[in-house]
């Protein structure tokens, strides 16, 4: 390994499949931007559960040793050949390709420069680092697929959680009338977000407390796709973040509504309008907590419990010592 401390960085990575054990601190070259591409000095990254799920079971990834992480906020240290609309210096956020383009639970990360936009100046590296992924997959489900208008009825299944959170806003900012999923201790955090309704899914079974809905949002698939359906009007949406069932598709087929799985792309256009809406005030992470990425492991392993409210982050700090 080279003792040059700008050819390597640190990364978390791993050799196995497993628990969050298998998260090491490791050094390995520094990236360098190709044609296209930026290179960025990562100072934030959001945790999905895709992470946990592709280091505990391989998922689109199976190489090894990996590199987890897909949100990325920090500073553009590079461009490659063609680059126009960032340089070196600039404050970005953004999402690397899904799932291909992964590995910013890094000191660097590279990727396409329109997967990245510029970060809004009232927000820190933590809040847009726990922006792009999450976000990106509630407006590529809400507007580009669904198509919300003004005055719908969104019902926003898991509303507390790191998608549901922010769909909650993102709808809300487009006129909707929005109907959030969560156990009871959460109400009050999702009416604080503009929620106008609230279910509890352990007390009460959402299909006989609401109807009439234009657009479904649901993270959790199974019974829950099945009977969301059911409370989908003629010509309604469900947006799916997990596959669908065929029984779950010919159903809806049947009922003359729209069902399909999506699945988050990098997105330069949604970038942009993501940072539009946190200027204007109308969408804001809510970070439950902040992790060194030395303590990657700690972090994932929360992320694991499915109960947390808004993003876990990881953040890089400082630049290392020359050893
Ligand atoms: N297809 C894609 O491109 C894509 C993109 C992003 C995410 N996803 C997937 O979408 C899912 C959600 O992602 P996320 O980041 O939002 O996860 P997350 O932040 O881990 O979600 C946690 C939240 O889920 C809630 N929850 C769990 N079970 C629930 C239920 N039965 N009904 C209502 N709420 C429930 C919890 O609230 P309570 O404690 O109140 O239960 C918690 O607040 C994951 O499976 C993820 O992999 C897919």
């Amino acid at each position: 390994m080279s003792d040059d401390n700008s050819a390597t960085m640190r990364a978390i990575s791993q050799n196995a499949h497993g628990g969050p054990e298998v998260l090491q601190e490791v050094r390995v070259p520094r990236p360098a931007p190709g044609p296209s591409q930026i290179l960025v000095s990562v100072r934030a990254a959001g945790l999905n559960p895709t992470d946990w799920k592709h280091r505990s079971a391989g998922v689109f990834l199976n190489r090894l040793p990996l590199t987890l992480g897909w949100d990325v906020s920090g500073v553009v240290e590079a461009v490659g050949y063609g680059v126009t609309i960032f340089r070196p210096g600039d404050e970005v956020f953004g999402m690397l390709p899904y799932p291909h383009g992964v590995g910013s639970h890094a000191e660097f990360a590279v990727g396409p420069a329109r997967a990245f936009a510029h970060k809004p100046a009232g927000i820190d590296h933590v809040q847009a680092g726990a922006l792009p992924l999450a976000a990106l997959t509630a407006q590529q489900a809400l507007v580009d697929t669904a198509g919300i208008r003004s005055g719908q009825r969104v019902l926003v299944h898991a509303a507390a959680g790191g998608v549901g959170h922010l769909a909650v806003q993102i709808a809300k900012a487009h006129g909707a009338y929005v109907i959030g999923t969560a156990s009871s201790p959460k109400h009050d955090f999702l009416r604080g977000i503009g929620a106008d309704e609230v279910i509890d899914y352990r007390e009460t079974d959402f299909a006989e407390a609401t109807g009439d809905i234009d657009v479904v949002l649901d993270p959790l698939a199974g019974e829950v796709a099945a009977r969301s359906l059911e409370v989908l009007r003629p010509g309604g949406t469900l947006v799916s973040l997990l596959p669908l069932s065929g029984e779950v598709l010919d159903r809806a087929a049947q009922r003359g509504v729209r069902a399909t799985p999506l699945l988050v792309e990098a997105d330069h256009a949604g970038m942009n309008a993501i940072a539009d809406l946190v200027e204007k005030g109308a969408l804001k992470a809510h970070v439950e907590a902040v992790f060194p990425l030395a303590e990657a492991a700690e972090a994932h392993a929360l992320g694991e419990t499915g109960r947390t409210t808004g993003k876990i982050v990881l953040t890089v700090e400082g630049r290392e010592q020359p050893q």
